[in-house]
């Protein structure tokens, strides 16, 4: 006699057309019912078309045909909104007081140290008019979905990705537009798109601690903020602009991380701190938080960038990140930020 569990267990092998990713994981499966030997599965139908539709319920019927008798399972789909839908366990924000200072590669990379420990990871590139993950992570895809949701885009290493870029026509196509629709982007970005289950979702900020950023902050249930920060910066005004924002939307600041903190040279053995000293640990206890990592100026990073490959990174300085970052995120920050 089959049961519940067995279909459910079945149904995780069945991969969404396009996307890559299972019912299970997109958390599609709404129901599974067992009786007198009838199966009857609902699945939900959000950003899924007709063809897409018909292809699972076939495939369903399929995978759980093997454990019963495929002419006793029935699928069924109802409509669910996807942000219904999704579990997020957490939503980390990074940010920093001005532009061009890396937080799209550490967003990214704060992404792939969750993935490379096994979480399911995505990331949503809030950055509508300057969007750079898809060209770090080498995605030019364009995002499936139907008029009730959109699915994101895979990336190689199984991260999740919606940015506006992949919705342009043309990767250059310059986005000029004011901040109503600018949040009204995001609120989609957030409320359309069918994350499914989640441990971690990253929001890459755009620049700033003006509109933007604000509102990205508000719309989203953010549980942590990471600040970005180099030595150029003029500690006290960036940090304290970054903690103020924190803390006029009560998020913690979970870490902070110093980017272009020196330049290595392996011909002399030499660290070279262009920039003078560097202040990430300054910085963090101006903002009451951990230093997460200091990142140097890496060539091999910033081509890696350039051709779409930041997930083959891989550094001594990203490692210790990596570590520094599960520590932060295993201790649950009680304490408000600059509080
Ligand atoms: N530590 C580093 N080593 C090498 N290259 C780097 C490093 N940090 C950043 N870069 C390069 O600098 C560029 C800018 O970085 P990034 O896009 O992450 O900045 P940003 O703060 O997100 O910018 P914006 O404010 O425009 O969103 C990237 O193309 C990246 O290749
Ligand atoms: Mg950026």
């Amino acid at each position: 006699m089959v049961t519940e569990e067995q279909v459910r267990e079945s149904l995780n092998e069945v991969l969404v057309p396009g996307v890559k990713r299972s019912l299970a994981m997109l958390n599609l499966v709404r129901q599974v019912a067992v009786s007198d030997g009838k199966v009857s599965i609902t699945l939900a139908s959000s950003a899924l078309g007709e063809a897409a539709q018909d292809w699972l319920r076939h495939k369903a019927k399929e995978v759980v045909g093997r454990l019963s008798d495929a002419d006793s399972v029935q699928v069924e789909f109802v409509e669910v909104k996807p942000a219904e839908l999704n579990q997020i366990n957490s939503i980390i924000a990074v940010m920093s007081g001005k532009g061009g200072v890396g937080k799209s590669l550490v967003a990214s990379l704060t992404a792939m140290a969750l993935r490379r420990q096994g979480y399911e990871v995505g990331i949503l590139d809030a950055d509508i008019t300057g969007p750079s993950i898809p060209k770090m992570l080498g995605i030019n895809e364009r995002p499936g979905g139907s008029n009730t949701g959109i699915m994101p885009v895979l990336s190689r290493s199984g991260i999740e990705v919606m940015s506006f870029n992949l919705l342009l026509h043309q990767e250059e196509d310059a986005v000029i537009w004011r901040g109503p629709l600018i949040s009204r982007a995001i609120t989609q970005f957030w409320e359309e798109v069918v994350w499914g289950r989640l441990d971690y979702l990253i929001v890459d900020l755009p620049p700033g601690t003006a509109d933007a950023p604000l509102t990205v902050m508000q719309t989203l249930p953010v549980s942590g903020v990471i600040i970005v920060s180099t030595p150029q910066d003029l500690t006290n005004m960036i940090v304290k602009k970054a903690v103020s924002m924190a803390k006029k939307m009560e998020k913690p600041i979970l870490g902070v991380i110093e980017n272009m903190s020196y330049l290595y040279v392996p011909e002399i053995d030499k660290k070279i701190e262009l920039f003078g000293k560097g202040k990430g640990k300054e910085m963090a206890q101006a903002a009451s938080a951990p230093l997460l990592g200091e990142l140097p100026i890496d060539p091999e990073l910033a081509r890696l960038c350039d051709e779409g490959n930041i997930e083959r990174y891989s550094s001594d300085a990203f490692s210790s990140m990596a570590q520094a970052l599960t520590r932060a995120l295993s201790l649950p920050t009680t304490e408000k930020a600059g509080g």
